[in-house]
């Protein structure tokens, strides 16, 4: 079975844009539980430029699903994830300039604190997947740190164009092939839509994809609860 991880940074991001209260992130994260999405995905930036704080502290407190933080690895989220303990963290890069995140987090350079990262979140009970590019290297550096899980970047295939498509989801094949024989649990998601979303579905092993902005921005038109179901019902078709 293949779970979905709705991220919804951007109502956060619709909502700071008036800094006030419409529209409500919890509320948001409520009709996706309800609509059957298996966790709630945000990520806490340093900047605070859409999800703050107090939505993660409500969010642990309400949500009956998953609540999975996206974060970067400093010393400050460190310490607010530890307080909070999410079921899930997604360790990810982020450069303080970038619209979205760019590119895998590159393990493999940071293999030393990377361990001591995992071994604090698995002493406080918290579950670490390590957001990386499809690539063999970063996928043993993800084992080396004792991640759980990678979650491996589709922005290169959701970006891509004519035959580059097959290139990069054979890039993401290979990695699903490599993570799975150093026994990590296997994720993907960026950039993943209603349209682009098959051909993910069908690899292997797949355990989670986590689906934001397409979800997000297909609620504008249909609600949310639909653009939510559509997406579940993608998954179902290829889940065993
Ligand atoms: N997974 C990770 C680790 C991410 O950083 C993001 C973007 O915040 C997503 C998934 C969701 O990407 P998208 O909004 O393009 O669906």
């Amino acid at each position: 079975m293949i779970e979905l991880g709705v991220n919804i940074d951007h109502v956060a991001t619709l909502r700071e844009a008036r800094k006030g209260f419409a529209p409500d992130v919890i509320a948001a994260a409520k009709v996706c539980e309800i609509a059957g999405a298996h966790q709630i995905t945000v990520h806490l930036r340093q900047d605070r430029r859409h999800i703050q704080d107090r939505d993660v502290h409500l969010l642990h407190e309400v949500l009956q699903i998953r609540l999975n933080l996206e974060m970067g690895v400093t010393d400050e989220i460190i310490d607010i994830a530890l307080r909070i303990k999410p079921h899930t963290v997604c360790l990810v890069p982020e450069n303080r300039l970038e619209i979205t995140t760019e590119g895998g987090l590159d393990v493999a350079a940071q293999t030393k604190r990377l361990i001591d990262v995992v071994k604090n979140f698995h002493d406080a009970g918290v579950r670490v997947s390590t957001f990386i590019d499809p690539d063999q290297a970063q996928v043993h550096a993800s084992a080396k740190v004792h991640a759980d899980a990678v979650e491996l970047h589709t922005g290169a295939y959701a970006n891509a164009k004519g035959d580059l498509v097959l290139h990069e989801l054979q890039r993401i094949r290979a990695a699903a092939d490599d993570a799975q024989k150093a026994r990590l649990e296997l994720h993907a998601g960026h950039g993943l839509t209603v349209r682009n979303l098959a051909p993910i579905a069908q690899i292997p092993n797949l355990r989670e994809v986590n689906i934001g902005h397409d979800i997000i921005a297909r609620a504008i038109f249909i609600g949310l609860e639909n653009a939510v179901r559509e997406i579940l019902d993608i998954l179902n078709l290829y889940s065993d």
